[in-house]
């Protein structure tokens, strides 16, 4: 998030539905890190939680349990509790009045729903009809790189490959990863719940439902949802998205495609520029080593990782090389 789109500063009310999980404690953080400040937060979860504090910003907030009331004479609502709680609680919060930002993937695709990334289509919003969709995890960091390089160059075809964190599975799915791994060092037996396979030491096909053509659902979100936040409903694009064991951050391999001839470095240039991206690409260049490597202080390539983009808002991107198998000068790779 850039400084210019950190408004408001100040809301009169916001409920947070989902406040205990992965995403609804991300959010809290978010409004102490941004300084906004909200007179009155709603922290809403399952009954399980009901009564439970939660620090916002030095400050302890008790978690309420979720019901149609909830939202009475609330302004805005974040929903991060899942598809079937959106299902059921958006309509009834935006009949109260509510303004919601959904997380879940229930109205993405709904013609009547803008599905936004603030810092690519912000004019979407205008259409709103109460409920703002926020696009999956793996479309909005593609996105975020994609969109700046396509509104110079075209884009011709997309080819991404996704090593997503466990993070994107829940809370829980973060516990277990670190448990299991505990387990696996530790010589004993796992036994897998929240993931289908055992997540530590492994990784696997992203474990959602797969369609007619054997891509997944996650590999179709990344497709459908792009072209929609584009608008460029016919777009080619592939997926392959992998659940990879990382605590949180997902990455992606990125080969793009474009109309006309470009260079590494004027993507580098382009990006360099775009609002919620941070380029990390210091290379080493093998071929001309020099007195410091020599001596032993050979410095090694920095390109993003995950462990430095967690709990950071800039989406980090980096490794950008010309697609070689294109005589062309059209294709690029990124990471
Ligand atoms: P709770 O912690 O009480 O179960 P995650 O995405 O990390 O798995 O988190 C899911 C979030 O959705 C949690 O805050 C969880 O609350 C909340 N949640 C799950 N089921 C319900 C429910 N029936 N009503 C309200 N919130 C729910």
């Amino acid at each position: 998030m850039n400084d210019s789109m950190q408004q408001p500063r100040s809301i009169k009310s916001l409920a947070i539905v989902g406040a205990t999980g992965a995403v609804g404690r991300e959010a809290c953080r978010i409004l102490q890190q941004h300084h906004i400040a909200v007179d009155h937060l709603k922290l809403l979860a399952s009954p399980r939680s009901a009564g439970t504090a939660v620090d916002v910003g030095g400050h302890s907030h008790k978690v309420e349990a979720l019901s149609e009331a909830s939202f009475n004479g609330i302004q805005y609502a974040i929903f991060s509790a899942g598809g079937a709680i959106s299902r059921e609680y958006a309509p009834i919060a935006v009949k109260a009045g509510c303004i919601v930002v959904d997380n879940s993937s229930v109205f993405r695709m709904d013609p009547d729903t803008p599905l936004v990334i603030p810092e690519i289509n912000p004019d979407d919003i205008a259409d709103h009809q109460g409920i703002i969709a926020n696009p999956n995890c793996s479309t909005i960091i593609a996105a975020m790189v994609v969109w700046p390089l396509h509104r110079v160059n075209p884009i011709k075809r997309m080819i991404i490959s996704t090593y997503q964190s466990a993070s994107g599975a829940g809370a829980a799915a973060m516990e277990e990863l670190k448990t299991q791994s505990a387990d696996v060092l530790s010589g004993r037996d796992v036994t897998p719940s929240v993931f289908p396979h055992p997540i530590a030491f492994n990784l696997f096909v992203h474990d959602s439902p797969l369609d007619e053509h054997g891509y997944n659902n996650e590999e179709s979100k990344m497709v459908h949802e792009t072209r929609k936040i584009f608008h460029a409903p016919d777009m080619p694009i592939t997926t392959t998205c992998i659940r990879v064991p990382v605590m949180r951050a997902h990455s992606e391999s990125i080969n793009l495609e474009f109309t006309n001839p470009i260079t590494p470095d004027e993507v580098r240039k382009i990006l360099h520029e775009a609002p919620g991206v941070s380029v990390v690409d210091i290379g080493t260049n093998q071929h001309k080593s020099t007195d410091a490597e020599h001596a032993g202080n050979h410095q090694p390539a920095r390109f993003p990782m995950p462990i430095d983009a967690s709990e950071h808002d800039d989406c980090l991107v980096g490794h950008i090389r010309q697609d070689m198998s294109r005589s062309n000068g059209r294709a690029i790779n990124m990471f």
